[in-house]
């Protein structure tokens, strides 16, 4: 995908007030501005199902990188079984799940812990992976992801991020599929976490300074 194609919600206009959408009381207090309400994100998802049900021919993979990512996973799969099915190709999708955790508080741990069990690992062979992340950061989780999947010999990986952030921290990793560049703000909901709180919150917010205190956890 060119990068053209993605929606860049760094500018200020992106900046929605938290007045202008429902937001829980248990979190009014946390959060600095919606950066993406609910109904864009679906609306985007949308296109990148299309784009993607377009681009293949054939089995799929699908592999929902948890926790953060189930939420985009499961809408994502919604609209691509719409797609397939308008498209009449023969595209049978199965699902997978890959647990991977390297953030605490807003900093990339370095250290990535993947779920898959070693006969699992070895049924990816020869199969069309699509990767469905909620955001690429830094990109390390990723790359050491993909370097991982690849001792595997599957027939093909992409990857579809539902977020992309723009920081000077970025190892230049970029997704095949992108929903939205993000600015370089740490950003909660739509099942992304701080510390595994805020995955309850329907739109994509930039969590301020009295939410980041108030669930931080504290390291020795
Ligand atoms: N929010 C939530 N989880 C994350 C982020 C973020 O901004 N970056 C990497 N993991
Ligand atoms: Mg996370």
């Amino acid at each position: 995908m060119d990068p053209s194609m993605w929606i860049d919600v760094t500018s200020e206009r992106f900046n929605y007030s938290l007045n202008h959408f429902v937001i829980p009381r248990h979190y009014e207090n946390d959060l600095e501005n919606i950066l993406i309400p609910n109904g864009l994100i679906m609306d985007r998802i949308e296109a990148l199902a299309q784009l993607i049900v377009q681009d293949t021919d054939g089995p799929i993979v699908a592999c929902c990188v948890l926790k953060g990512g189930h939420q985009f996973f499961a809408d994502l799969m919604n609209q691509m079984k719409k797609w397939i099915t308008k498209s009449r190709k023969h595209i049978p999708l199965s699902l997978e799940f890959i647990k991977v955790k390297s953030y605490v508080n807003d900093r990339s741990t370095g250290d990535v812990q993947i779920s898959l069990t070693e006969d699992e690992l070895k049924d990816l062979e020869g199969k069309h992976l699509l990767i469905v992340e909620d955001i690429i950061d830094t990109g390390n989780t990723m790359v050491r992801l993909l370097k991982h999947l690849e001792q595997y010999s599957p027939a093909s990986v992409r990857v579809a991020s539902l977020l992309l952030k723009k920081t000077p921290l970025s190892c230049g990793y970029i997704p095949d599929y992108v929903g939205f560049a993000i600015p370089d703000a740490f950003v909660v909901g739509y099942a992304l976490d701080y510390n595994e709180h805020f995955r309850d919150l329907d739109h994509i917010c930039v969590i301020n300074e009295t939410g980041k205190t108030k669930y931080a956890i504290k390291q020795a």
